[in-house]
């Protein structure tokens, strides 16, 4: 349990009273109340307000909304209040403001501002956050320390420089062996001292002013996106150890982005004791991509309960388009959140702001200042339908016999590669294998290069195409022992550095793919090839387009199921199979259509006897949490009309409606089911 104090799913949101007149916090708490909420997050840009001047703290105001929480049963997910540093710190100094990407040095504003090599910022965010832990380690309302706020950006500044050197000294104890690694011969980049060593941006290595993934010297630039997402952690941890120095058995979170990419999320993770994330959707989402986030949320802490951090009740401020949430879509994707592992739902924000840039953000209150309106009242009666599923199921787990590879130094390493194709983005290639296992109705893990792969049937690495040391090896036992492997186009191509693997790719899967990719081809958007079966393979048979980027295959030991029908590569092989040990490995060559992908993997599938939970109509997500003696299986309807699921086995009772459900169930539009059975199923 993320803490057993308030044993349910935490029900909350960021709350700004600080914003407000003394006066109004009274029927703030009238309307929490309302609205059956138990947590609020705060304060989370309080920073200029709790503290005054470099030797003053003022919590006066902070004592008083806390004691009124908890005097009405409401618990505090505590923020330190460090996303953004005061105004008066910024001018005496001025080494807390960040210097971008274009090497221009930041004046006061906005907000996450602040550099993190910072001296000025580190000890004065580690030293409020050590305040407001000795302060409040006992005070009753305090349930969970959120750091800081999204955590994220970047920045260039000479104190950045002088920590990058010092990170790379330690990472590779000689220039001799940076100047290797780098492969700094090409372009004349020999290093002589450390200091002759500059961070990239466009002042440096970065070739065009708009793309920060545009880089002529991919080494250089991957390591300082280790550097910064270690920079950036290192903060965090400064105020967690302030932190647990009062409160060792308080839970400690920061609130992720999702698919955030400049920051390493599976090496942050072990220092979390929960992850917490934000997510904001636009409104013509794809479920499946969101479904996608969360599992990675809860994948980095290998499967533990995560929590919602914030979500919009109604419309957001910040996207090109803000659409209001639907009548019902903002209890469908709370439930979505639960259903794929979540124990808390939470809002940004509780009320409204009234000036500057998040005032037609949505929240729970809004600017009338009562609870007549139908935000209020969906969030209500979700806070209703919380309170009543207690704490049945807190801390249930989720079982996936299949995992896809989620590796952020290949995420970064992709992007950055100069060529072969400026479309070829990673998480685009991870959604497309997601979106065909949600549709079957299969459960997946996200996994690191890390995790431990034995639980697994299938591994899915999509361009997998920087390869950390040694888990290519470790990919090879697994599928020795029997596990199936599917990578594509594009994989095995570079080490940890960028430096390419000598040989032939897909360099340290060659051997277990069976495979020698002589060359691969580019295809612009325009242009499209073919991929065709000779012999039907489960469902796939006849042509499927591809396109993007074409590997031209030497099928050495492994088969060729289907290959290309068009270009001068006709023929060649576009799928493989290659069995090893008692496992195979599979090898995807191009970009296919997503039929394709559908159809393989449920043929992939059922060879490694993984079956569906249940076969979901279109547009109905299904997932299962298990717990004890129990299984709860969500259905989740995403349409906007009613959908008719066929149960099979299961029959149970539906915790939401209080009814039993069996044989089959229909979900109005935007319904959601959660139905409890004995755990033998699954
Ligand atoms: C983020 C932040 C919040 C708020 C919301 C608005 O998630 O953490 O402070 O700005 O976005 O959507
Ligand atoms: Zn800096």
């Amino acid at each position: 349990m993320i803490n057993p104090k308030l044993a349910k799913i935490f029900y909350g949101g960021d709350y700004n009273p600080d914003q407000w007149p003394r006066e109004m916090w009274d029927d703030d708490i009238r309307l929490l109340k309302l609205a059956h909420i138990d947590v609020a997050t705060l304060p989370v840009f309080s920073w200029a307000l709790l503290q005054p001047d470099e030797t003053h703290y003022d919590f006066a105001w902070l004592d008083q909304i806390l004691d009124l929480l908890a005097a009405n049963d409401i618990y505090a997910c505590m923020a330190t209040s460090t996303a953004a540093h005061p105004a008066w710190m910024a001018r005496r100094h001025p080494d807390v403001l960040r210097v971008d990407f274009h090497g221009r040095k930041r004046r006061f504003g906005i907000r996450h501002n602040s550099c993190p090599n910072s001296p000025t910022y580190r000890k004065y965010a580690q030293a409020l956050a050590h305040a407001l832990a000795e302060r409040y380690q006992d005070h009753p309302a305090l349930l969970l320390w959120h750091v800081s706020n999204e955590f994220g950006g970047a920045c260039y500044c000479d104190n950045c420089a002088a920590a990058f050197r010092a990170w790379l000294q330690q990472r590779y104890g000689t220039l001799e062996e940076l100047n290797d690694r780098w492969y700094t011969r090409f372009w004349s980049h020999t290093f002589y001292h450390w200091e002759e060593i500059v961070p990239p941006n466009t002042l440096s290595e970065h070739l065009s002013p708009y793309d920060e993934t545009r880089t002529a010297f991919q080494a250089i630039s991957l390591d300082y996106q280790r550097f910064m997402s270690d920079s950036i952690l290192a903060c965090y941890r400064g105020e967690y150890q302030a932190i647990k120095e009062f409160t060792p058995d308080i839970p400690v979170t920061t609130n992720f982005m999702g698919h955030y990419k400049p920051l390493d999320y599976f090496a942050w993770a072990a220092y979390l004791d929960v992850i917490s994330w934000d997510s904001y959707p636009p409104m013509d989402v794809n479920p499946a991509d969101v479904a996608l986030r969360h599992d990675l949320m809860r994948g980095l802490k290998n499967g533990q309960p995560f929590m919602l951090m914030e979500q919009t009740p109604s419309q957001q401020n910040w996207q090109p388009y803000n659409s209001l949430k639907r009548p019902g879509v903002l209890r469908l994707w709370s439930y979505q959140a639960v259903a794929h592992g979540a124990d808390a739902v939470m809002y940004f924000q509780i009320r409204q702001s009234r000036g500057a840039c998040e005032k037609w953000h949505g929240a729970v209150i809004s600017h009338a200042g009562h609870e007549n309106t139908r935000v209020f009242r969906e969030v209500a009666e979700l806070g209703k339908e919380l309170d009543q599923l207690g704490d049945s199921l807190l801390d249930a787990t989720i079982e996936a016999q299949v995992a896809i590879l989620f590796d952020w130094k290949n995420w970064w390493a992709l992007e950055m590669s100069s060529g072969p194709s400026q479309d070829l983005k990673y998480l685009g290639q991870i959604c497309k294998y997601y979106r065909a296992l949600w549709k079957l109705g299969i459960p997946v893990d996200l996994v690191s290069p890390a995790s431990d792969l034995s639980k697994y049937r299938l591994l899915i690495a999509p361009v997998a195409y920087l390869l950390q040391p040694g888990f290519a090896k470790r990919v090879e036992s697994f599928v020795e022992a029997g596990g199936a492997f599917l990578t594509t186009f594009f994989s095995g191509m570079v080490d940890e550095n960028d430096r390419v693997v000598l040989g032939g790719y897909p360099g340290e899967l060659r051997d277990l793919t069976g495979i020698w990719v002589e060359e691969f081809d580019a295809l612009p958007p325009e242009v499209t090839n073919e991929i065709v079966f000779e012999k039907p393979l489960g469902q796939l048979t006849g042509s499927y387009q591809c396109g993007l980027v074409c590997d031209l295959i030497h099928a050495e030991k492994a088969e060729a199921l289907a290959v290309y029908a068009k270009d001068f590569y006709a023929g060649r092989p576009a799928l493989t199979r290659n069995r090893f040990g008692s496992g195979t490995a599979w090898y995807v060559a191009s970009d296919p259509e997503q039929p394709f992908l559908d159809a393989l993997l449920a043929h992939i599938c059922a060879e490694q006897s993984i079956a569906p939970l249940l076969t979901p109509p279109s547009g109905v997500e299904i997932t299962r949490r298990a717990k004890g003696e129990h299984a709860f299986t969500f259905l989740l309807n995403h349409n906007d009309e009613p959908a008719e699921v066929q149960l099979g086995d299961i029959s149970g009772r539906d915790l939401l409606s209080g009814k039993d459900v069996s044989g089959k169930t229909a979900i109005p539009a935007h319904g959601v089911r959660i139905i409890r059975t004995g755990s033998s199923l699954g």
